[in-house]
């Protein structure tokens, strides 16, 4: 955070989701969140709203505006990481109250975006952690609003193997199409990939330390998380993913990263390779994540939440 002004503005879209719900939590402390919409990923639409404001209101942020946007990809059929997820799409913790209806007046999250991002002063970051399809129809539906936008920064695709099929990570494969929209929106786009977030485990032993946080948030975190580590399949005895908490990260602290810039291809044809990711010359170029120091995170991760 630059001394003597406030943590850069950050609009959030994202699928809660166990670590989405980490990246809101890190997000609120890190950056100057100005609102979270939602997409339907790791759970149907209606779950992923919810969840949100589930978070909110147990981190005692309800004042965060949350939107909910798509429930389905632009092209295809939802496909949902229930079997991580839950069938909540945040199961591991009873929350109990649920979140007061949503005060907003039923403005969906384009129009909210729109509204929103007419009135920013100065170009915002946009970070995604979810399936792309809210950011690709907003550019598309808005593509007067770019403008207003400095990066997209999106936790999505592999340079390496993926993690629903051997080819594709999970947000590039619910919506191949939107991420190759948003890689060739003409805004600069920063991607941290799974190759990327699968060097940065967070080990079992240590989601006793979500317990020492105070409030509900510490007992919230550290249930989800033994949820989590016991369903995520890329958990392992070195422990468990965060995946979508280094597109905040990185944001907040590009310099943990090592980034190459990428003329990238999805595959949105061959239904083998769905959602894949290659290096093909003269294809938009993507700032991309390759290495991150992981030290760097876990301790601005522990630093960001206990401050
Ligand atoms: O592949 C990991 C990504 O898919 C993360 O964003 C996780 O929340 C799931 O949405
Ligand atoms: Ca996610």
């Amino acid at each position: 955070m630059t001394s003597g002004r406030l943590p850069r503005p950050v609009y959030l879209d994202m699928d809660p989701g166990h670590d989405d719900a980490l990246a809101l939590l890190a997000a609120l402390r890190a950056v100057t969140v100005r609102g979270v919409t939602t997409v339907a990923g790791n759970q149907r639409g209606e779950l992923t709203f919810l969840n949100a404001r589930r978070v909110l209101r147990v981190a005692g942020r309800t004042e965060v505006a949350v939107r909910r946007g798509y429930d389905q990809p632009l092209l295809r059929r939802l496909v949902t990481a229930e079997q991580v997820h839950g069938a909540s799409g945040l199961d591991g913790y009873h929350f109990q109250p649920e979140p007061e209806p949503s005060p907003d007046d039923g403005m969906g999250a384009m129009e909210w975006l729109d509204h929103r991002l007419a009135a920013e002063p100065d170009p915002v970051d946009w970070v995604a952690t979810g399936p792309l399809t809210n950011v690709a129809a907003f550019l598309l539906g808005h593509p007067h609003r770019k403008r207003q936008l400095k990066q997209i920064t999106f936790m999505g695709g592999s340079l390496g193997a993926g993690n629903v099929t051997p080819y594709a990570e999970f947000n590039t494969y619910v919506d191949p199409e939107a991420t190759a929209l948003v890689l060739s929106s003409g805004l600069p786009v920063a991607m941290v990939g799974l190759d990327v977030t699968l060097k940065a485990l967070l080990a079992h032993g240590d989601i006793d330390r979500f317990l020492r946080l105070p409030g509900e948030v510490g007992a919230m975190l550290f249930g989800l998380f033994r949820f989590f580590g016991g369903h995520e399949p890329s958990a392992n005895a070195g422990g468990m993913p965060v995946h979508d908490v280094l597109a905040v990260a990185a944001v907040a602290h590009p310099e943990f990263f090592r980034w190459q810039d990428v003329p990238l291809r999805v595959e949105c044809r061959d239904p083998e390779r769905r959602g894949a990711m290659t290096r093909v010359e003269g294809f938009p170029v993507t700032r991309v994540a390759v290495e991150v120091d992981v030290k760097a995170f876990f301790d601005w991760l522990w630093r960001t939440l206990e401050g």
